[in-house]
């Protein structure tokens, strides 16, 4: 047990996805995962171990935001002995170059985030992905012939914002999209020496305001899950 996980030791496999929404671990969970149970759901947070493709996986949440993102993951990187952790979630394009249902791998993540300066003094702004899980979404990527955008995204602090213009930061580093919660875990993993990888799929296009619909997007993350899935055992 940690403070905000109640998995007994052991339960929690040396590789996690990590999904934003509690509900879409629970989806992953019970759906692609063989024998799963669920270890954790302390505050509504699930976690559930079982196997896929004959390995053991196990699927948690994140909730929301560098905050949430940097206590879950601090905790499975330095109390479960996890080794890597692939987040899986949704993110907004800031330019029509990216569509909806494109599928980002996060090359960095840069923030306005004290986060990493706050918790390790690591005062880049920017922050790469770690260890070997980015190359191994590229590889089983290309095997499988779906097209993946690579490069930097934005990891705001917030959601809804007075102006509209891509803020400066974003701009600074050519940031294709933007969602919350790479940066945290990123600085996470580079801090404890443990892997991290993101996996992105457009869900709303900002300048445009498209956005996939609720009953899309259980369907049109499915691609991203298998690949993070299939990369996660590789
Ligand atoms: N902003 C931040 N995070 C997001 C967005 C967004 O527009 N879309 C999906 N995650």
């Amino acid at each position: 047990m940690s403070v905000h996980i109640s998995a007994k030791p052991g339960e929690i496999a040396p590789v996690v996805l990590m999904p934003g929404d509690p509900l879409r671990a629970k989806f992953i969970g019970e759906k692609f995962l063989e024998n799963a149970s669920l270890v954790s759901q302390t505050r509504g947070i699930f976690f559930y171990t079982g196997t896929y493709k004959g390995k053991q996986i196990t699927v948690g949440a994140s909730g929301m935001g560098c905050p949430s993102i940097g206590i879950y993951s601090f905790e499975l990187f330095s109390e479960y002995g996890v080794e890597s952790i692939t987040r899986i979630g949704t993110c907004g394009a800031y330019t029509t170059d990216l569509r909806l249902f494109d599928l980002v791998n996060v090359e960095s993540a840069c923030s306005e985030s004290t986060y990493a300066q706050c918790a390790f003094n690591i005062k880049d702004d920017k922050i790469p992905h770690q260890g070997s899980m980015y190359d191994r979404i590229n590889q089983v990527a290309a095997s499988k012939q779906i097209t993946l955008q690579t490069g930097p995204i934005h990891s705001s602090d917030v959601f809804y914002r007075a102006e509209t213009d891509i803020p400066a930061l974003a701009q600074k580093y050519n940031c294709a999209a933007v969602e919350m919660e790479a940066f945290a875990l990123f600085a996470n993993a580079k801090y404890l020496k443990k892997s991290a990888a993101t996996l992105l799929t457009v869900s709303d296009v900002i300048p445009t305001r498209e956005h996939i619909s609720a009953d899309q997007r259980e369907k049109s993350l499915e691609k991203m899950i298998l690949l993070a899935l299939d990369a996660a055992v590789k």
